[in-house]
């Protein structure tokens, strides 16, 4: 289980990007996080593992406070918790395998991976996570040669082969098509489920978030305005999140469209 307390970030500009977060993710739970731009929403992902160091409060995985370790204790906690991200962060010379077997690297000694040699139930186990991403033919080919839902993929089971017991994922569909997006959302939200990992969820796409988890969380300035179910998330809750301005001019759009029609 993941507990963030009264987590707080305040950059060095003076923006409070995070103010005084509550929240608890249990094992299995995919959480969707929505919020306007710049709302926070990576910056909670990055505190939670201390990409960004928090400026008060503290996040606990499993009974373990992450925010008072040192490097050297982080270093370890930090294999526990998986990243996806937008933009894949694949290394694009490299091999979809070696990408995989690169989310050992936490564990495995530096001679190791400096030589890049992973023990043989590493490899094993990347092939079982590429075949059930549908991606094992694709083992020897470069990353660079993917399509983003096929990236995508791949940074999923960079993330999983880690073994984490919790997933943090910004934006995984901001660069997908429609259709590839709901498969990738459909592909993390199931693999939480077998592997009873905590996940959240960055997305901007309000619908998919709908269609796909069971809880959404809304931030606005750094605050947590909404934390319900997908049928919780009424217009006027999108109202709060979002604010008036974006819907009084999707309204004022469908006026001027009345208009047309009627003229
Ligand atoms: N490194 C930084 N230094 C200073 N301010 C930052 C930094 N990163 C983010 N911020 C500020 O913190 C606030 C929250 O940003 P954050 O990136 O967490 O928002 P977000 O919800 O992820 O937005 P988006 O949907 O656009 O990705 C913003 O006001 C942003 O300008
Ligand atoms: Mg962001």
């Amino acid at each position: 289980m993941l507990r963030l307390e009264k987590l707080t970030k305040v950059y060095k500009t003076g923006d409070k990007a995070l103010n005084a977060v509550d929240l608890d993710v249990p094992k299995g739970q995919v959480l969707a996080l929505i919020g306007p731009s710049g709302a926070g929403k990576s910056t909670m992902i990055r505190c939670i593992n201390r990409l960004v160091e928090p400026t008060s409060g503290t996040v606990t995985l499993d009974g373990v406070e992450l925010t008072s370790l040192g490097l050297g204790g982080l270093r370890k906690e930090r294999r526990r918790m998986g990243m996806i991200f937008q933009e894949y962060a694949l290394v694009e010379r490299l091999t979809v395998m070696e990408n995989v077997l690169s989310g050992r690297l936490g564990y495995v000694g530096f001679w190791r991976s400096f030589l890049r040699k992973y023990p043989q139930s590493d490899v094993d186990e990347a092939f079982r996570l590429l075949d059930r991403v549908g991606l094992v033919e694709m083992a020897d080919k470069r990353a660079d040669e993917l399509s983003g839902g096929q990236r995508q993929r791949v940074g999923i089971c960079r993330a999983l082969i880690q073994n984490p017991s919790v997933l943090l994922v910004d934006e995984p569909t901001a660069s997908l098509d429609p259709k590839t997006s709901r498969q990738i959302m459909r592909l993390i939200v199931e693999l939480c489920e077998e592997r009873e990992l905590a996940a959240i969820v960055n997305i901007h796409d309000v619908a998919l978030a709908q269609m796909f988890v069971s809880r959404i969380v809304g931030l606005k300035l750094g605050t947590m305005v909404f934390d319900g179910s997908p049928a919780d998330l009424t217009e006027d809750v999108l109202t709060t999140i979002y604010g008036d301005e974006d819907w009084s001019e999707t309204i004022q759009k469908v006026d001027e469209d009345d208009e047309v029609d009627a003229a």
